[in-house]
């Protein structure tokens, strides 16, 4: 008898098939039968003084998980070691797991961050729990040579629509890191909110921040809840948030919107707008509105005073600027904007609107950072440096990358995440839409408009979680997961390794460590084809 137990145990350990619920789905995988199994003895080491975070990183990991105290050390030699591979490109990890060793390697601690998550990935899902596991820790044995499709791997939160605690923010950090997302777009200026202090002009905090009351219910409802809402993030909370995600190799774009958008500093700065003597609210009602910024050089001076405070904050390449959805009415309406449209001999408010854009991108650029904004900075011209993001469809994107520019897909009909992932009659209200899994999934970045040179500037994508209807963390994880994992694959994996059936399946058998998370998914997949 106990020789059988013996057998059947060797037979489930050793020979047993090993499965992978990996996600996002490794370059190459070559399965091995057989386990590492965690005892006491088993070392972390580092070669190299770059990796030394996050083999910090898995000891504290593991330690939570057994019993056994766990440090990183410096060296070879140690039974999980991580190397430097100078041949791997800068995202780039290879794992391999056998019965006897654990081998990373990698280029940069990038890589290596990957090769952890990857890691933690194939251990039991309660090593996300950050408490001890009953039972030995088993990971499966593996060869693992990985590294990312794309370079660009983003999502925003807009937290313009409602303000998101520097808590929640840090959870939104986590959970992108944990699936090789390596971009977080932070939408930090909307017509109902201004979220960043500048210290230069203090009524964007004590004015912009607030709006007297929000809606309830559907946009057509017209119901309001009668209860303020605000909040803005102080530059030190904003360097702490840069910060944290720098550990996780993740990179913070902020958003600052111009000219549309801007309500909110028009409610305290009037003058920057149609009409200085014009009082207006932050606004309470969600859509688009007619009061825009103007191209004032007052206004110039505010926004380049602004991107400076909000440039010395961002250590990172892109700046921004929105640029969307910018009404041209009160332009049209005024004897100085059709002045200086005569004045530059442009051809109509688009000319405007790109005249004011090039300021911006020219400013932006003299001080060595790159501008971002949404597709609609093509009309009347796209400036020389920018960086486009395409969000009503493809076109956008299509066009920019064929002048040359690049660009970061991020189709509302596949990456908007306020949109239902399933029948609204069973989800709670959202904007609208019907995005489920699947369709985020089957989104494809290279499009057959684009020579494979064209394609080359297509540098990823980003999938957005727009707060109108979404007004906790909570609520905001429920929506972005599990979508946000078909970007992560969509934009990590192989195009030749898609595979919708395939990415349920592990999906399905990662669910638990989600749990573990506590991630706030919803299950709706689950019942779809
Ligand atoms: C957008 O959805 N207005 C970028």
């Amino acid at each position: 008898m106990k020789v059988l137990v013996f057998i059947s145990f060797i037979a489930f350990s050793s020979f047993a098939q090993n499965t992978y619920n990996l996600i996002p789905l490794p370059k190459e995988l070559t399965p091995a039968t057989g386990q590492f199994i965690i005892k006491k003895s088993t070392s972390i080491g580092y070669a190299h003084a770059d990796f030394a975070p996050v083999a910090a990183l898995l000891a504290q990991h593991i330690q939570q998980a057994s019993s056994f105290p766990m440090a990183a050390k410096t060296g070879n030699g140690s039974t999980i070691q991580f190397t430097q591979n100078n041949s791997l490109g800068n995202e780039a990890y290879s794992l391999e797991v056998t019965s006897k060793k654990i081998s990373i390697q990698a280029k940069t601690g990038k890589g290596a961050f990957y090769a952890l998550q990857t890691l933690l990935q194939l251990m039991p899902a309660q090593i996300y729990a950050g408490t001890a596991i009953a039972g030995p820790i088993a990971i499966p044995n593996v060869n693992i040579q990985d590294e990312p499709r794309f370079s660009y791997r983003g999502l925003m939160l807009d937290v313009g629509r409602y303000f998101y605690s520097v808590e929640s923010v840090k959870r939104f950090i986590d959970l992108m890191a944990v699936y090789k997302m390596n971009t977080f777009h932070w939408h930090l200026t909307e017509d109902q909110g201004w979220r960043i202090e500048i210290k230069k002009y203090p009524l964007l905090t004590s004015i912009s921040s607030v709006r007297k009351e929000s809606m309830l219910g559907h946009y057509k409802d017209q119901k309001y809840d009668g209860k303020p809402h605000g909040g803005f993030y102080t530059q030190e909370q904003v360097k702490d948030i840069v910060a944290y995600a720098a550990k996780k190799y993740i990179e913070v774009i902020p958003e600052i919107e111009m000219p549309g958008h801007s309500t909110a500093v028009l409610a305290a700065y009037p003058q920057f707008g149609a009409n200085p003597d014009k009082i207006l609210q932050v606004k309470t009602k969600w859509g688009v509105a007619e009061d825009v910024l103007f191209p004032r050089e007052e206004t110039f001076t505010f926004l380049e005073d602004v991107l400076t405070e909000v440039m010395a904050l961002f250590p990172g390449q892109y700046i921004h600027i929105g640029g969307d959805e910018c009404p041209k009415v009160q332009w049209k309406e005024s004897r100085f904007c059709q002045d200086l449209i005569k004045k530059l001999g442009l051809k109509d408010e688009h000319e405007l609107q790109s005249y004011f854009i090039r300021r911006i991108d020219k400013f932006v650029t003299s001080k060595g950072k790159k501008l971002l904004g949404w597709d609609e900075i093509l009309e009347g011209g796209l400036s020389p440096n920018a960086m486009v993001m395409s969000w009503r469809g493809t076109k956008g994107g299509v066009e920019a990358a064929k002048q040359n520019h690049d660009v970061v897909m991020s189709p509302n009909s596949y990456f908007y995440l306020d949109y239902y992932q399933a029948d609204p009659k069973t989800e709670p209200i959202a904007i609208g839409g019907n995005l489920p899994l699947s369709k985020c999934y089957s989104f494809e970045p290279n499009l057959p408009e684009l020579s494979a040179e064209e394609a080359k500037h297509v540098v990823g994508i980003q999938a957005n979680v727009w707060t109108e209807y979404i007004s906790n963390i909570n609520y905001a994880e429920y929506m972005t997961y599990p979508r946000a994992l078909a970007l992560s694959e969509v934009s990590w994996s192989t195009k030749e390794s898609k595979n919708y059936t395939d990415f349920k399946k592990r999906l399905t058998g990662h669910l638990p460590a989600m749990d573990a998370m506590k991630i706030n998914y919803s299950k709706a997949f689950l019942s779809q084809p």
